[in-house]
């Protein structure tokens, strides 16, 4: 099959396009190489991390990229019409949480907009799946844990959280009117290599490694379900392969586990002791996301890498990609 992936230079979604060309679908890849954290890091992603995979390629049918935005219709339009894709994974969006609160407008345009685009083409052009990038901020200080799907999320604390909730509600509409089947994946702490420089599980490896101070706030007491790539990538072709009419899944590893711990998996495989500086919590986020997985689980999906494993690979890649001794 041949999948638009849009975000598609990004963390997630180069990662989910490697694994749906090695088992043989085609990926169109989708990305305007925006510089909210750096560009070159979305290039490598394409030249170095997709090397080989390029179309054609030896397995499977390989990537084109099209480079530009989703808010750009005309663009849109095109590749739609040049590409036909039986089905999207819609991923692009400004992603940070702090940030939209500082640049509201830009949220809404490319995470509201950009995804109504993304969903009005889809439409059109019937393709049998569209799934896309919620996120675990939609649960905002949510105190009933897990959190689970059937949870009310209608007080987020962030612009960002707002932009993820609403995009639930139009696909909701979008399937309705249109019949388009549509799956909203609510991401919970991605990590692992070639991840995002703006997320705190990479820069306690880059405070770390090159013997900076670790800023961690709420004085440590920090609960994530932090998730390794590898396990959103098989969630999210799971979903993909599903074909429902219209859902909202979280998707987020096993384990409740304390930010100290993920820092304690990081000294130890950098070899490193972290110079911790204890700070309050920041406004917009959470000091708890714990995921209840067994919606997602009843599809046959399971996350397999614990933090131990996880961060030793996302250390290993943290030091080779910047030539760290
Ligand atoms: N990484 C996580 O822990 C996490 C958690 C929750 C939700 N998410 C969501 O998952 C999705 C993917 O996240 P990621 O971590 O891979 O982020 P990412 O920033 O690495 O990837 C997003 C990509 O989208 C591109 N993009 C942004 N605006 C665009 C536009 N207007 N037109 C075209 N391309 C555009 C960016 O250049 C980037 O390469 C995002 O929607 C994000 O909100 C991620």
């Amino acid at each position: 099959m041949k999948i638009l992936i849009t975000g598609g230079a990004g963390f997630i979604g180069s990662a989910i396009a490697k694994s749906l060309i090695e088992r043989g679908d085609t990926a169109v890849l989708i990305d305007n190489f925006n510089d909210y954290y750096d560009p070159q890091l979305k290039r490598d992603r394409i030249k170095k991390f997709l090397k080989g995979y390029e179309k054609p390629a030896r397995r499977g049918g390989g990537f084109t990229l099209c480079e530009g935005d989703i808010r750009d219709r005309t663009f849109l339009k095109e590749v739609f019409e040049k590409e036909k894709p039986d089905k999207v994974i819609h991923l692009a969006a400004m992603a940070g949480v702090l940030a939209s609160l500082d640049n509201p407008a830009l949220y809404v345009d490319v995470n509201v907009m950009g995804t109504t685009n993304m969903l009005d083409f889809a439409a059109e052009h019937k393709v049998k799946n569209f799934v896309y990038a919620s996120s675990s901020s939609v649960y905002g200080s949510n105190e009933k844990v897990p959190f689970s799907e059937k949870d009310s999320v209608d007080a987020p604390i962030s612009v960002y959280a707002a932009t993820k909730k609403a995009d639930e509600l139009i696909a909701h509409v979008y399937s309705h009117i249109h019949k388009l089947p549509t799956t909203g994946l609510r991401f919970f702490t991605v990590y692992g290599p070639w991840g995002r420089p703006d997320m705190g599980v990479f820069k306690f490896i880059e405070n770390i490694v090159t013997g900076k101070t670790v800023e961690i706030y709420n004085f440590g007491k920090m609960r994530r379900n932090f998730t390794y790539i590898d396990d959103i990538v098989s969630g999210t072709i799971t979903v993909l392969d599903a074909d429902l009419p219209c859902d909202v899944m979280n998707i987020g590893g096993d384990r409740d586990e304390e930010l100290l711990d993920y820092i304690a998996a990081v000294e130890k495989h950098s070899g490193r002791q972290a110079q911790k500086k204890m700070m309050p919590m920041q406004p917009g986020d959470v000091p708890r996301t714990v995921a209840d997985i067994s919606k997602l689980r009843k599809l046959g999906w399971e996350p397999t890498t614990r933090i131990e494993e996880g961060v030793k690979y996302f250390v290993e890649w943290y030091k080779e990609y910047y030539k760290v001794a």
